[in-house]
Parts: C-alpha cells; structure tokens; sequence
C-alpha cells in the first residue's frame, strides 16, 4: 500500500500534528505535480501496488485534488481511498467519489465543540458534522480516526464507540504517537498515550463486551484490529502503534509531496524520488521505471523490524 501526501498545508492546527514552534511549510513550487504523482503511481501500479491512499496535511486544501485522483483511477482496478478532516466535504464528497474514491476517512479527536475548537486550533465542530454528514451520504459509510490522549480526550471514547451502535460506520481509535516535535510530542509524550486496552474497557463498560471480526471481509482495514459491540451495526478499530507495534505485517511506503519516499512513519529510511522526477535522460517508461524499481526496493529495505519510539517528522508532512 502506497500512502500518497498531496501537500503538508491543513486548515486546522492540531496539536500533535503540527510543529510546536509554528509551522514553516515547504514553497508551492516544490510540491509534486499531478503529472509526477501519475508517474510514481503508475510505477508502483506495474510494481503490484494495489492500495493508493491520498493524504496530506489536509488533501482538499489542494486545488487540483480533483484532477490527481482522476489520473490516479487512470491506472485500473485499485482501491483508492483518502484521508481527511472532513470541512471541505460538503463540496467536495460528490466530486471525489465522481473522480474515483472509494473510501473516505475522517479524523476527529472530539465531538465537544469547545473541545474540538482547542484541540484543533480554532476548528468549527459544527462545520466538521456538515461534513461528516456529506460523506456518509455520498460515499454510503465512512470511518473515523480518532487520536486518544489522556487527559484530552480519554473520557469521550464510549461516545465515539457509540456512533458505530446505529450506523454502519467503522470507529478507529489510533494510540497517540509522538511524531516530530510538536506541541504534544514535545513534553513527555507517554503522558498523553492511552493503550488500546484501556480503549477496549472503556468501550466495554458501556457497551459490552467486544468481540473480534475477520478482517478479511472488510477492505482497506490495515493495521487496525476489529471488533463489533453486541449489537451493534458499525466496527470499532483499534490501532495499537505504540502498546504492540505491528511492524512485521506493514507493508506500507509513504510519498511525501515533494517526492521523498519513505520507508516507516517513525524511522529515518527515505529515498528522494525528485532526481528520477526530474531526470530528462529518463526518456522512456522504461528507463524511468529501472530507476524507481531501484529506489522502492532500497527503501523497502530500509523499514525497521520495529519503529524506534520516537519520530523524527511531523505528521503533516507525512501524511500518517
Ligand atoms: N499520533 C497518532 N495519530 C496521529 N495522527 C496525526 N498525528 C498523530 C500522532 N502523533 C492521525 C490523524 C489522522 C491520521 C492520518 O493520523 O489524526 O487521523
Ligand atoms: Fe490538519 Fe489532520 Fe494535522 Fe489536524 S491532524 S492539523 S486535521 S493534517
């Protein structure tokens, strides 16, 4: 699975996302065109890749989304799924699914305005529900991701499990990582994590006990782990990063949108992809591809058995 970063701009500020010390994003001019994105994705098509997920920063704060993902579904039969905070959706989930997605995930991290405003840095809640509210029409369900952290958000996690009571929706609690230096990272960041086990009994005092699905049935699971409540319509995911790291089943490379590829969420392994990008002696499919097929390979090697347990960049710019 491909995860692609269109840009490292958002329109929140989350506080384990962005830089403590404000945020410096990289010039326009160095973003990877829609032409370049269509090349490292079709390599990687001819390769065997068969997941593409658009991510960013935030993807719709991109005007030519529409037109990446179009020349992405150009490739045939992958599953083409993104990621999102969800405020642009009420304009754009009917154009996103007409240009080829299949799947949307959304992140929020609370469901109390007040709240939702602090963690987000002055994000609107109501305009967030706008949004979810447009996806799930268009796109018939939609996952949720949400970051628990102590303290922050840990008394709301029965609540978010309770939107996948009456609705055919999947809730993914992701365990806080600390990522980059950001104003959560910063401190003691084993403060704010939550384990997936406390998740699971919170959820379970509520809702009762869970129990496990087979994940093959549902598609673009990845490292999460299922489970259903006693009836209940909706999943509950659980991604225990940090408690029971998954590294020895990730198949995953990241594309940052200026062109590095990168071998782990946490670890230093990159390849810079732009060289290839911008090699005119490259004049064939060909001759381009020889040159890629090196470059995933020697990044694929370079994932970790086990992600260290800090990491060095920012999620904005790589897109989780
Ligand atoms: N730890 C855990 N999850 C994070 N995300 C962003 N930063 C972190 C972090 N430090 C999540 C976002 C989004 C997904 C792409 O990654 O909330 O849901
Ligand atoms: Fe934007 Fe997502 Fe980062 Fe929040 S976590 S600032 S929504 S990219």
């Amino acid at each position: 699975m491909l995860r692609i970063s269109v840009t490292d701009r958002c329109n929140l500020r989350c506080g384990y996302c962005m830089p403590a010390s404000g945020v410096s994003f990289q010039p326009k001019e160095d973003l990877l065109t829609p032409e370049d994105l269509a090349r490292i994705s079709g390599f990687a098509y001819r390769l065997g890749v068969r997941h593409f997920k658009i991510t960013g920063g935030e993807p719709t704060v991109r005007g030519d989304l529409i037109e990446i993902i179009q020349r992405i579904r150009a490739f045939g039969s992958a599953d083409l799924s993104m990621t999102s905070n969800g405020l642009q959706m009420p304009r754009l989930a009917g154009p996103l699914k007409e240009a080829g997605i299949d799947r949307v995930t959304l992140s929020v991290d609370s469901l109390q305005p007040d709240r939702y405003r602090d963690i987000t840095g002055g994000g609107r809640f109501d305009l967030f529900e706008r949004g979810l509210d447009a996806t799930a029409e268009v796109f018939g369900t939609v996952k949720l991701n949400v970051v628990v952290m102590r303290g922050v958000n840990d008394d709301e996690v029965a609540d978010f499990a309770g939107l996948a009571r009456d609705r055919d929706w999947t809730v993914r609690f992701i365990e806080f990582m600390p990522l980059g230096s950001s104003v959560l990272a910063d401190g003691d960041p084993d403060q704010f994590l939550v384990t997936a086990d406390e998740v699971t009994a919170a959820i379970e005092s509520v809702h009762g006990p869970l129990t496990p699905v087979d994940a093959a049935v549902d598609p673009g699971v990845g490292p999460a782990r299922l489970l259903a409540m006693p009836g209940g319509r909706g999943r509950i995911g659980l991604i225990h990063a940090m408690s029971r790291p998954f590294c020895e089943t990730c198949n995953r490379l990241r594309l940052t949108s200026s062109g590095i590829l990168r071998s782990c969420l946490f670890d230093g392994g990159e390849v810079d992809l732009l060289p290839i990008l911008r090699d005119e002696s490259h004049d064939s499919e060909l001759a381009s591809d020889k040159a890629f097929f090196e470059a995933f390979t020697r990044c694929t090697a370079m994932k970790p058995d086990v992600h260290a347990s800090r990491g060095g960049r920012a999620m904005s710019s790589i897109g989780g």
